[in-house]
């Protein structure tokens, strides 16, 4: 019964794989990098064309049809963002570069403005850079400090359910800000952010709560008014959409509250030689000509996945990881180590140590097997700190990628020993 519902659900996912040109191009391609960027399929580089191709005036500004055109366009992207977050409201959602630029919006914007001396910023040992630098630099220069919490043994967080940490460990009426990766992007782990969230403003109903959705908005189903969350990041281009456009989806109040980020054209209500207001959230924080070919093009992507349902895409990528881990340690034992948590807490990121062997070495010699991973630090310096390794090797799934790739993998690591011995 297993079997058979696992081999009709692998057909849909090469009927998805199709739609991929780039497959079509590099036939051999074995892409275990999508934690870093994913693909794209023929719709979103279709949208982005059109744009171009046949409306492509500038937004909020022509009297004409074509730039009537491309503001539609662009609002409607906002409006399925929006539904595809369940965000209370498109005005919610404001377009940005990416998950880092989004949450540099929220440290300057709000952050500066709200930490001062001795007060505490919470975060995670488990964080990208990008959201752990930005909040490291607001705690030094107001003479803050930042918190951090650690993981225990399995790569879960420490004030998980199961563990002996408590949020109440952390959190404290100093705690001004949280900071909180929803999934890490080197160890794949799958926090409980809601809980955290709701047991922090337990303590402290006044903390802001941020939280980094890069690795998570692509891979499985976001509420943001269930995960009761102040603000969430996340970028377009690890979602089926282009580079160079991200969303920041921020509680309307404080989104009112907060002060631009950047000041220029489209963002202004009024302007006087004395004085300028701002226009309402979302156009508060957009200021200048946004990316818009990139935001249509995410909005094409939310469709595409959409269409193929988000919750799919997460068992199909849990289900790839699960297996990679059991062919590793099969296939190599002692000699690889693996830094993935247990069930339910594990995504479709599988990272790993090999021997004695450099990551870059491990990488390049896969690509020559035409297996593509990431190898370094993946942007978690902290992290490696903390497990003792200088860096190591990634391999992340994502809804075009079938069990042959993982043959592969295993295949190029055999490779990698053979070469390397
Ligand atoms: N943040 C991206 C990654 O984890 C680039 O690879």
């Amino acid at each position: 019964m297993h079997r058979s519902i696992h081999r009709k659900h692998m057909t849909s996912i090469q009927d998805i794989k199709k739609q991929f040109p780039i497959f079509q191009n590099n036939p051999s391609l074995t892409y275990l990098d999508s934690s870093a960027t994913s693909l794209k399929p023929q719709t979103v580089i279709d949208a982005v064309n059109q744009y171009y191709i046949e409306y492509s005036a500038n937004i909020h500004r022509g009297i004409y049809t074509i730039a009537e055109k491309a503001t539609q366009e662009y609002e409607r992207a906002r409006k399925s963002i929006a539904t595809f977050i369940n965000a209370s409201s498109p005005e919610e959602v404001i377009f940005t570069r990416g998950t880092t630029e989004s949450l540099n919006l929220v440290a300057s914007s709000l952050g500066s403005e709200i930490i001062g001396k001795d007060d505490e910023i919470v975060t995670t040992i488990m964080e990208h850079h990008s959201n752990f630098v930005p909040w490291q630099e607001i705690a030094t220069k107001a003479q803050g400090s930042l918190v951090i919490i650690p993981i225990r043994d399995d790569f879960t967080l420490a004030v998980e359910s199961t563990g002996k940490s408590q949020i109440s460990d952390f959190i404290s009426s100093k705690t001004k800000l949280l900071a909180i990766t929803y999934v890490s992007n080197t160890l794949g782990t799958i926090n409980s952010v809601k809980d955290i969230i709701t047991a922090a403003k337990k303590i402290n109903p006044d903390i802001i709560t941020i939280v980094d959705a890069a690795q998570a908005a692509p891979h499985m189903p976001i509420d943001v008014q269930d995960v009761g969350c102040d603000f969430l990041a996340f970028s377009g281009h690890k979602m089926c959409g282009p580079t160079g456009i991200g969303v920041l989806w921020g509680k309307r109040a404080l989104l009112e509250r907060m002060r631009p980020y950047q000041f220029g054209g489209e963002m202004i209500d009024h302007v006087t030689v004395e004085k300028t207001t701002y226009a309402s959230p979302p156009h508060k924080f957009e200021a200048g000509t946004p990316a818009i070919a990139q935001a249509i093009g995410l909005g094409a992507a939310v469709d595409f996945l959409n269409a193929v349902g988000v919750e799919k895409i997460h068992q199909h990528e849990v289900t790839l990881a699960a297996h990679t881990i059991t062919s590793l340690k099969k296939t190599f034992g002692d000699r690889i180590t693996i830094y993935s948590p247990p069930a339910p807490y594990r995504s479709g990121i599988v990272t790993f140590t090999f021997g004695k062997y450099h990551a870059h070495d491990v990488a390049h010699i896969l690509d020559e097997e035409g297996v593509a991973v990431r190898a370094g630090h993946h942007c978690t310096m902290p992290l490696h700190t903390h497990l003792g390794i200088p860096a190591s090797v990634r391999a992340s799934f994502y809804l075009y990628n079938i069990e042959e790739d993982v043959k592969k993998l295993v295949a190029g690591l055999k490779k990698v020993e053979a070469v390397l011995k």
